[in-house]
């Protein structure tokens, strides 16, 4: 997996329930203020590591972007203080045995760590998993209001095909939401 050789080093690699209790802060912390998620109530650690079984059940890849430091970094022998500090999945786009090819592909970046490529990072990785796994095409939902996100997924080589008006309701607003797709 990849590592980064400008500040503390970064490792790509496949989320373990260990990882769970900083995902879920994460995944809380875009729940409650943001609409990058349409979830609305905080998530608790059981319904995480639910979450994380059934994706594993299902074969979809989940990575977690963490940082590698060490106190003495001379000998690398010294303490070694790593942190997690977002992550990507693929997961079921829909049930229906005519979807199998398709999914859908989540990803969130602590905050304060945003814009340090840690997302494209992640991405980098999990194409190649998903060209493995022999799926055709990956969708990401992005909540139009979100341009940043709009500008990331663009970025990624993912194309607009549709926006569905108004299907999403969070803050008392309705939420316009762009279907950008990657064929793979
Ligand atoms: C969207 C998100 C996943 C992007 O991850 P990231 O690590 O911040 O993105 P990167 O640093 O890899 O940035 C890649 C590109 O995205 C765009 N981008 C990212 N952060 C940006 C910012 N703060 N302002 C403007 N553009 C930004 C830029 O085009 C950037 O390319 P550039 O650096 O060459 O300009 C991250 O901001 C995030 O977790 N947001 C909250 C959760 C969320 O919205 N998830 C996605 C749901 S659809």
């Amino acid at each position: 997996m990849a590592t980064s050789s400008a500040g503390p080093a970064v490792v790509i690699r496949p989320m373990i329930a260990d990882d769970l209790p900083v995902a879920m802060v994460i995944l809380n912390g875009a729940i409650l203020t943001s609409t990058a998620t349409f979830r609305t109530d905080p998530v608790d650690l059981a319904e995480r590591r639910e979450w994380l079984v059934g994706l594993a059940k299902d074969n979809y890849p989940c990575f977690v972007a963490e940082s590698i430091e060490f106190s003495n970094r001379e000998s690398e022998t010294t303490a070694k203080v790593t942190r997690v500090l977002g992550w990507c999945n693929l997961s079921c786009y829909r049930s229906l045995q005519g979807y199998i090819n398709t999914v859908e592909i989540s990803l969130y970046i602590q905050e304060g760590f945003r814009g340090r490529g840690l997302g494209t990072k992640l991405i980098n990785d999990i194409l190649p998993e998903a060209r493995k796994r022999g799926y055709r095409t990956i969708l990401a939902m992005v909540a139009m209001e979100n341009e940043i996100n709009v500008r990331f997924w663009e970025k990624q080589g993912f194309k607009q095909c549709g926006v569905l008006r108004g299907v999403g309701r969070k803050f008392d607003r309705w939420l316009d939401v762009g279907v950008y797709q990657l064929m793979l």
